[in-house]
C-alpha cells in the first residue's frame, strides 16, 4: 500500500527529535551563549522560569540541568559546547488538537461564509464537512501520508514538536481505517504523534440523520474493528457532542466503548451550543474537553475538580467569525489548567501556525503571554499525558527551540511577524 522503502522524516531533512539525532550513549553536551531560557515549571500550574544568561545541559536526549551559565556544575566542564548564538531557548510547542489528515480543502465556501451562510447551514446543504468527507474517502493511504507529511513539516518549521491528530473525515469503517493506517505510517517515519479515533466526527450520510444507529455502529463495530486492525496506533477517542450531531448520552456510550478498548476520551464539547460536553468530560475522567465556547460554569468547575484539561481553540472562533470566545480567564480562576491548540482542519480553522494561536490566546482570551505560552507547552503536553514534553526541567525531552529575539514577549507583540525558531543542533 505504501512505497517501499518509504522516505523517513529524517531523509526529508527534518530535524524532529533531538532524541534520535545522535547516539544516545554518547550524547552529552551543553547549550551555551543563550540570552536566556524560558520554561514553564512542571511542578506548578502557571509559574514560568525566566533564566537570563542561561545554559542547558543535555544527556541521552534529555535535559539534565538548567540554570545560569555561571552556575554550571563542574561535572559538565569537559562536555562539548553547542553555541546558542545569543538566542532565547524554550521548549517546543505541543499541539493537542488537530485534524491533520483529510482530502481536498474548503476554500470554495469561504466567500459564502463571509456573506453570512453559517457553518451549520453549509453542512445541512451537503457542503461543509460533507465535502471533506467525500474528498477523504477518495484519497489513498499514500496520498494521505504525503499531504500529512507536508503539513507536519510546516508545523515543525514553526516550532511544533509533538501533535495530537484525529481521524474523522472518513465516517465509515474503511475510510477511517485508511486514515488510521496513514497515521501509523507517519509515526513509523519518526513523527512524534498521538492518534485519536474520531469516527463520530459528524453523522455519516449513510445513516440519514439516525444519530442513535450511527452511535451504535461507532461503539459496537467501528471502534473495536479499528483497534483490532491497528493495534497500538491510537491512544485516544473523541466524539463531536453537539446539537444536531451526537447527544451527550450517545457520546457517553461511544466513550465507554472506547474506554473498554483502552482509549482515553477527549471531547469536542460546547463548541456551537451548550450540550453538557464539559460535564460529560469530567464525569468520564476524560483527558480533555475541547472548544468550550459555550461551556457552563458548573462544567468548568467539574473539569477543574476532575483535572480534565480545557483545550481552547481560538483560531476556530476567529475563522468561524463568532463573537463568543471561550471563557479562559474564568477557567483559570476556577482552577483549570487551560491548554491551547490550533484545531487545524479544512473547515473551521485551516491554520498551521502556533504563533497565531499564541497571539489569540493573549489578544482575545486575555491570557498573559506567560499563560498563553504555558497553555501551548506544559498544559498541552499534560492533556496528552506526557510529563516529559512542554518544559525544559531535568528529565524533559531535549526538544529545544532557539528564538532570535531580545525578549520572548516580542513573539506576540510583533503581531504579524512570521518568527521561525532554530533548533538546538545535534
Ligand atoms: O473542530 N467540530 C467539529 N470538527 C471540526 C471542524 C470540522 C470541519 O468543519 O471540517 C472542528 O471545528
Ligand atoms: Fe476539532
Amino acid at each position: 500500500m505504501l512505497p517501499s522503502p518509504a522516505p523517513s522524516a529524517r531523509d526529508l531533512g527534518v530535524i524532529f527529535s533531538a532524541a534520535w539525532q545522535t547516539d544516545p550513549m554518547s550524547d552529552r553536551r551543553v547549550l551555551v551563549n543563550l540570552r536566556g531560557l524560558l520554561t514553564p515549571d512542571p511542578a506548578q500550574t502557571w509559574a514560568v522560569d525566566r533564566i537570563p544568561e542561561a545554559a542547558l545541559a543535555i544527556e541521552d536526549g534529555r535535559v539534565a540541568w538548567i540554570g545560569r551559565a555561571s552556575d554550571l556544575p563542574a561535572t559538565w566542564a569537559d562536555a562539548p559546547r553547542v553555541d546558542g548564538g545569543g538566542a532565547w531557548a524554550t521548549p517546543g510547542f505541543v499541539d493537542p488538537h488537530t485534524h491533520l489528515l483529510f482530502g481536498g480543502n474548503r476554500s470554495g465556501e469561504f466567500n459564502r461564509r463571509l456573506a453570512g451562510v453559517s457553518y451549520q447551514q453549509l453542512a445541512a446543504e451537503g457542503g461543509g464537512i460533507r465535502e471533506t468527507v467525500r474528498a477523504t474517502r477518495a484519497a489513498s493511504v499514500d496520498e494521505l501520508v504525503a499531504s500529512g507529511e507536508e503539513r507536519l513539516m510546516a508545523f515543525h518549521a514553526r516550532g511544533v514538536v509533538h501533535l495530537e491528530c484525529k481521524t474523522g473525515y472518513g465516517l465509515e469503517l474503511e475510510a477511517e481505517s485508511r486514515l488510521t493506517a496513514a497515521y501509523a505510517e507517519l509515526k513509523r517515519r519518526g513523527w512524534s504523534l498521538d492518534v485519536t479515533l474520531l469516527p463520530a466526527h459528524d453523522l455519516a450520510p449513510e445513516f440519514n440523520g439516525n444519530a442513535e444507529a450511527n452511535a451504535r455502529a461507532v461503539a459496537e463495530d467501528w471502534l473495536p474493528e479499528l483497534v483490532r486492525r491497528h493495534p497500538g496506533v491510537a491512544r485516544f477517542c473523541d466524539v463531536f457532542v453537539e446539537t444536531g450531531v451526537f447527544s451527550a448520552d450517545q457520546g457517553r456510550r461511544i466513550f465507554e466503548a472506547g474506554k473498554r478498548l483502552g482509549l482515553i476520551p477527549r471531547v469536542h464539547a460546547d463548541e456551537l451550543t451548550w450540550t453538557g460536553g464539559a460535564e460529560l468530560a469530567a464525569e468520564l475522567g476524560a483527558a480533555s474537553a475541547d472548544h468550550l465556547m459555550f461551556c457552563s460554569e458548573a462544567g468548568m468547575k467539574a473539569m477543574a475538580v476532575a483535572d480534565a484539561t480545557p483545550v481552547l481553540l481560538p483560531g476556530t472562533t476567529l475563522f468561524l467569525g463568532m463573537r463568543d470566545w471561550a471563557p479562559a480567564r474564568k477557567m483559570i480562576e476556577v482552577g483549570c489548567r487551560v491548554a491551547l491548540a490550533t484545531d487545524f482542519n479544512p473547515g473551521s480553522c485551516p491554520c498551521l501556525d502556533p504563533l497565531t494561536i499564541l497571539r489569540l490566546g493573549c489578544l482575545q482570551l486575555r491570557m498573559t503571554f506567560e499563560e498563553s505560552f504555558t497553555a501551548m507547552t506544559l498544559h498541552a503536553a499534560r492533556s496528552l499525558r506526557h510529563s516529559d514534553l512542554g518544559h525544559l526541567h531535568p528529565g524533559a525531552r531535549a526538544e529545544v527551540l532557539l528564538w532570535d529575539v531580545e525578549e520572548m514577549l516580542e513573539l506576540v507583540y510583533w503581531v504579524g511577524e512570521p518568527f521561525r525558531p532554530r533548533f538546538c543542533p545535534a
